[in-house]
């Protein structure tokens, strides 16, 4: 089922994908949880954007998905997993795993295992609760019902809450999406933009369920160094075991380069996907406007209160910014697909705000998507503000004169 059409073009995808921030909502690849935490290779599926095509006609059993971009039945997929909190197992066929490669053999097509009829069942129903309940909206969800689990609460916990007790907190008032994020740029301490020309950073990344051994770090390289100039200039330089491996922003072009391959300029899609990431890494990670945004409220992020605000970046796509009700900093960011069955949520966190030449930074950005390998903190061991640095390393190499 592993779709590799251009050997050396792919392995430099996997590489701007597997070093970069998840971006599930690209076309470009595919993600899957397929592989257990023992298996000897890792199971992305990387695919060259071309048409897409419905699920059906590339998958060989499809019965209620039929629509589905193929590209996007791996994260809906995941959803389901997570939703149920299960692997792919729970309700897909394993035969072993192939001997000269190391990976499991999926029958993913078989309808042997009860769960997955149940499943398909399932998502049926979801189907048509959505349609007929509530407008063809997609409100109701495999987790709506089960939170993580495969059986299903049925009955309320006790005690319940009295709401004839005298309420102790009162409604605060908000405050607009403009304050909010003029309170977040005086924060940060870059209210004229003028405070930052450069910024690099070095950072140690740390993978989930343990994978971090040999295999893995030839794609999912535990150290990092990221440089961006202003106004619109980013390299990620990664330490390789089999070499140093690059990806750049030079204005309008976009770039991947590795020493086991050749370099790359990257398409109009996927330069924006590198844009989307390099973002990440000024020290305002807001670019939208306030007039575009929507104050949903005042809420709870573990233990602190978060200003919630909305913002529509696409016909399908929504993005969410908590900012901190206290410092005004930004403590959270998701951004969610919707798709025919699921949402695709992806979440980046910011934690550990430092003070690194009057600015104030985040020292940890961890980043995470329906599939657990796709979890990883970056952890910043130095920041430095400022340093004089020639153009010419953002250069696509080959082009560089
Ligand atoms: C709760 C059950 C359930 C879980 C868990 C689940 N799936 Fe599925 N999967 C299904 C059902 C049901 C279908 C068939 C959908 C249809 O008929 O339209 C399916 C179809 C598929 C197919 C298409 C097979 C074909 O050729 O027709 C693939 C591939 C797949 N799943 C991969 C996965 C992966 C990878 C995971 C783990 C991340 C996973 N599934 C987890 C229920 C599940
Ligand atoms: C409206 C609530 C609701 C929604 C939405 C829902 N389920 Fe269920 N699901 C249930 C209930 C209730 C059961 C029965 C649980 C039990 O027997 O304890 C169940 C059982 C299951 C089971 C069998 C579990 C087992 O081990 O017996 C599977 C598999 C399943 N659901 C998959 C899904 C999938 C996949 C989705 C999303 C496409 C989904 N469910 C959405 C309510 C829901």
């Amino acid at each position: 089922m592993t779709e590799v059409i251009n050997k050396s073009r792919v392995t430099s995808l996997l590489f701007v994908l597997a070093t970069t921030f998840v971006l599930i909502t690209s076309t470009a690849y595919i993600q899957t949880k397929a592989s257990a935490p023992g298996d000897a290779v890792p199971k992305e599926i990387v695919q060259v954007p071309q048409p897409e095509k419905p699920v059906e006609q590339v998958r060989k059993n499809i019965q209620v998905l039929q629509g589905l971009p193929d590209s996007q039945l791996f994260p809906v997929m995941n959803f389901i997993g997570d939703s149920l909190g299960v692997h792919c197992d729970y309700c897909h066929v394993r035969q072993g795993t192939d001997p000269k490669t190391g990976r499991d053999i999926w029958l993913y097509e078989s309808d042997d295992k009860t769960e997955k009829i149940r499943g398909r069942q399932m998502i049926k129903m979801v189907q048509d609760l959505n349609k007929t309940s509530f407008g063809g909206e997609q409100k109701i969800t495999c987790y709506s019902c089960h939170r993580g689990r495969t059986r299903v609460e049925r009955v309320v916990p006790l005690p319940p809450v009295d709401f004839t007790l005298p309420k102790t907190d009162r409604q605060p008032t908000l405050l607009s999406a403009e304050q909010i994020l003029s309170n977040y740029i005086k924060a940060v301490g870059d209210e004229n933009g003028t405070n930052f020309k450069t910024i690099s950073y070095k950072a140690i990344v740390e993978r989930s369920q343990g994978r971090t051994n040999a295999v893995w770090q030839q794609i999912l390289p535990t150290t990092q160094e990221i440089t961006i100039k202003e106004p619109d200039k980013y390299l990620l330089k990664v330490t390789l075991p089999q070499g140093i491996s690059m990806q750049g922003i030079d204005g309008t072009v976009g770039w991947v380069s590795s020493n086991n391959g050749p370099t790359i300029q990257l398409g109009a899609a996927e330069l924006q996907q590198l844009k989307e990431i390099a973002a990440l890494y000024q020290p305002l990670k807001v670019s939208e406007q306030a007039a575009q945004m929507r104050v949903l409220g005042l809420e709870k992020l573990g233990d602190r209160d978060v200003y919630v605000v909305a913002v529509a970046t696409g016909p399908l796509t929504t993005r969410k910014y908590f900012f901190d009700a206290k410092t005004s900093l930004l403590l959270r960011r998701t951004t969610t697909t919707n798709t025919m069955l699921a949402p695709l949520p992806e979440q980046v966190d910011f934690e550990d705000y430092r003070d690194v030449g009057g600015l104030k930074l985040p020292f940890i950005i961890r980043t995470s998507g329906l599939a657990a390998f796709t979890t990883a903190t970056r952890k910043f061991t130095d920041i430095k503000l400022n340093r004089a640095i020639d153009d010419l390393v953002f250069k696509m190499p080959g082009s560089r004169k």
